[in-house]
């Protein structure tokens, strides 16, 4: 049996920040496979950013500190690597789209230029990337991941690629920059993309037309995706599985089908009952009762258990182990076999 394309196994992350040390990821398990497009959904706090860094390891330790378990590329640890390991794996194997704007394109450079560079960088360590003989010259390098950049564009959708590699990002629409950004991801033919909240910024419309170009790409490519976004919306209409996250844990996941359709941890099914209706702005979270508990001192057992409606005794004593609830589908919590009872009372 192949191993998984990536494995995340019980990761436990602290962050230190001037008020303490945070346990801001608390045991997480996230397998995702090619062909998977893997929504990770939860409050603003919850971790989903922390996750997704994790995996390229762009948090810098301190104040990120790994204090137990693997993150698996294909079976190899990404914790063991070194920076310049890691490094390599960046692009190439992995490739990202940021929620944090200022990691955004380089306002002095033309698009061209900024999209060439990171292929020559993947085809260093993959000369397929760029279609070019091997032992070619700088030029003719030059040349094809020029080609390869235009193709690029034209296929994230920018009318008339070509001309458009020419021009600096300023003098493109958000949309724009947003599709030059998956290119850029993309274009190292990645076997992972970990993208966060990509179309948030973006008008309705734009959205949905990246969400299709990120689920062709998951075709054309054959890679898995890791999708963070608040909105359950977008996770119906683009992901095959959805990840719960709730204070640095994952309480629920499986295929989109069954955690969407019939939601069992409590948070989940707050979060679902918290989607607006009509009248309201569509698919986005409105505020649950209650906010997400500090993580420097994060309540005891199960850390939902404060804003619970069904929460017991127990619930404060340990953390809940992940239950299966049917196939592939499981959740983090004691009473989930009761809770079709509990929630339809
Ligand atoms: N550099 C940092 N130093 C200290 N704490 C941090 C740092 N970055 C994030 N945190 C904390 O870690 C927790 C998780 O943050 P993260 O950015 O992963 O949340 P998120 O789920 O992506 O939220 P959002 O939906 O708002 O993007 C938060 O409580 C946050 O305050
Ligand atoms: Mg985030």
């Amino acid at each position: 049996m192949t191993a998984p394309l990536l494995s995340i196994r019980n990761l436990h992350l602290q962050m230190s920040s001037f008020d303490g040390r945070a346990h801001v990821l608390n045991g997480i398990n996230l397998t995702v496979n090619r062909g998977e497009i893997w929504g990770l959904v939860g409050e603003s706090g919850c971790g989903k950013s922390l996750t997704g860094l994790s995996v390229s390891r762009l948090q810098p330790a301190p104040p990120a500190r790994y204090t137990a378990g693997e993150i698996l590329l294909e079976g190899q640890d990404l914790l063991k690597l070194s920076p310049a390991q890691m490094q390599r794996l960046r692009g190439k194997r992995i490739g990202m789209i940021f929620q944090d704007p200022t990691t955004n394109l380089n306002p002095a450079f033309r698009i061209g230029e900024q999209l060439v560079d990171v292929a020559l960088a993947a085809a260093e360590h993959d000369p397929g990337v760029i279609d070019c003989p091997p032992g070619s010259g700088r030029r003719a390098r030059r040349r094809a991941a020029r080609r390869l950049a235009g193709e690029m564009l034209a296929r994230v959708g920018i009318p008339d690629a070509l001309a458009r590699l020419d021009n600096y990002p300023h003098q493109f629409s958000g949309g724009m920059r947003q599709r030059v950004l998956i290119a850029m991801a993309l274009i190292g033919r990645p076997d992972l993309l970990i993208a966060d909240e990509p179309t948030t910024a973006l008008d309705v419309s734009v959205q949905a037309q990246i969400l299709e170009l990120i689920k062709n790409s998951v075709n054309d490519f054959d890679m898995g995706v890791v999708l963070i976004t608040h909105n359950l919306g977008v996770v119906a209409q683009t992901c095959s599985h959805v990840a719960v996250m709730y204070a640095g844990n994952i309480v629920e996941n499986g295929p989109v089908a069954a955690v969407i359709g019939n939601p069992v941890h409590p948070y989940t099914i707050a979060l679902m009952s918290a989607i607006p209706t009509r009248e309201t702005k569509r698919g986005t979270l409105r505020g649950l009762a209650g906010s997400v508990p500090n993580l420097i001192t994060p309540p005891p057992g199960c850390r939902f258990a404060p804003r619970c409606k069904f929460a017991l005794p127990a619930c404060t004593a340990a953390m809940p182990a992940s239950l299966p609830v049917g196939d592939n589908h499981a959740a983090a919590c004691i009473r989930v076999a009761e809770m079709e009872a509990l929630v339809r009372d």
